[in-house]
């Protein structure tokens, strides 16, 4: 089916037309972000991306999966699945390269996330799911888009500042990460993005990739949105809840895995750090609690709001009980599943294999296309 362009189709948050919320977007409200006003966008397009998205998003198979990544981005890929057309979820295993790395462990961890994604409630009839690594398009695809690529913008990009200087080996591939990522997104065409905070600079930058190879070489990629949840896109360590969660920058007992024991989950909440105030309100300076809230809203499907008010008048204990019982309960379902599906290396890997022959055949004519633009191949 021929789908129309969409690139630069862009407009005012703000604006009720391509509103907040999506039809079907979930109860948090969930925010399309765009930064400029293309006044162009005619109501034909805006409605063909409403109703049909295509939605795009990776995660890396490194480090251990975290409430950050379910809240951030898992969930956001289980809600979008059904109202994208298609919906793509990669594993991005070329990206896991870019920083010292054990091949036998990526292996391992490549089906410990496949594992975590389909416990979660991927569906691979519902989804295209596959490994990165399978699908050839996205590597020379990241070269075709480096040529439009400003070294000055990666320069800029603060993920490889703070990666950079954790690395004995500063690779390059660590520095053509957003390039590699905008490939995986421009290949599909994909209209929208689901993603935590931290990946708004990438987002951005893949944006301006697409927006300059189209005024380069004619109107042939799609600039995508970035889509965040309203709440939950940024879930802090509970030790140091001025710094993101993380298995590589964070605390370990501030961060939550997503496979962790319940007894360990209660242990780590209630040791998380608040403030000396009594109030569980949201603030500034109540940088603990917030994210409390913000995690037990997320876990119970409610709203900040409805949680102060739930709990006025509660001391902290009582409030870090609660969200040790709300993330436990939350994330229990797929720790359970997760035990079922991972041992069977075989099926995941049937489905992976499967998902890169679905993703191929998308990607395919599009890289095509990029190619012919860009003047290979014959006349
Ligand atoms: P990765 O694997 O680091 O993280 C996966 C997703 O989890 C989100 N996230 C968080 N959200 C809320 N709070 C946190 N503390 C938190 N930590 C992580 C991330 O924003 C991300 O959405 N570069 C990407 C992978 C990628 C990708 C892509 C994403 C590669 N190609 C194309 C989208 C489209 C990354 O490192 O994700």
């Amino acid at each position: 089916m021929p789908r129309p362009r969409r690139g630069g189709d862009d407009e005012d948050p703000k604006d009720s037309t391509f509103g907040e919320r999506l039809p079907g977007g979930g109860s948090l409200g969930w925010r399309l972000d765009r930064e400029e006003r293309h006044p162009s966008l005619s109501p034909e397009l805006v409605s063909a991306a409403v109703s049909a998205p295509i939605v795009f998003s990776g995660i890396q198979p490194t480090g251990r999966k975290h409430l950050g990544n379910y809240i951030g981005a898992i969930r956001q890929y289980v809600e979008g699945q059904d109202r994208g057309d298609p919906a793509i979820f990669c594993i991005v295993d070329l990206h896991a390269i870019s920083v010292a790395y054990d091949p036998a462990e990526l292996r391992e961890r490549l089906y410990d996330t496949a594992a975590i994604l389909l416990a979660a409630g991927l569906d691979p009839e519902r989804c295209i799911f596959f490994r990165q690594s399978d699908v050839r398009e996205h590597s020379e695809m990241t070269w075709l888009l480096s040529a439009v690529t400003s070294h000055g913008d990666l320069n800029r990009m603060t993920q490889f500042k703070d990666k950079s200087a954790k690395q004995e080996l500063v690779s390059a591939a660590l520095f053509f990460y957003p390039v590699l990522m905008a490939a995986d997104v421009l290949a599909y065409r994909a209209t929208e993005v689901p993603v935590g905070d931290d990946q708004r600079q990438h987002v951005e930058l893949m944006r301006e990739i697409a927006r300059r190879f189209n005024e380069r070489f004619g109107e042939t990629l799609v600039v995508p949105e970035m889509r965040i949840p309203g709440v939950g896109a940024r879930i802090m360590d509970l030790q140091e809840p001025e710094r993101k969660m993380s298995t590589t920058g964070g605390t370990e007992a501030g961060t939550v895995l997503v496979l962790e024991e319940p007894q360990a989950i209660r242990k780590k909440l209630g040791s998380a750090v608040t403030d000396s105030g009594r109030e569980v309100r949201r603030a500034p300076e109540k940088a603990g609690i917030t994210n409390l809230i913000d995690i037990y809203a997320v876990a119970r499907g409610s709203d900040p709001e409805a949680v102060e008010r739930e709990f006025e008048g509660a001391g902290y204990g009582d409030f870090k009980q609660a969200v040790a019982e709300a993330v436990v309960d939350y994330l229990a379902p797929v720790r359970e599943r997760y035990a079922e599906l991972r041992p069977d290396e075989a099926a995941l890997e049937a489905i992976l294999a499967a998902g890169a022959e679905r993703a191929r055949a998308s990607a395919a004519p599009i890289v095509a296309d990029v190619r012919e633009r860009m003047g290979f191949g014959p006349a």
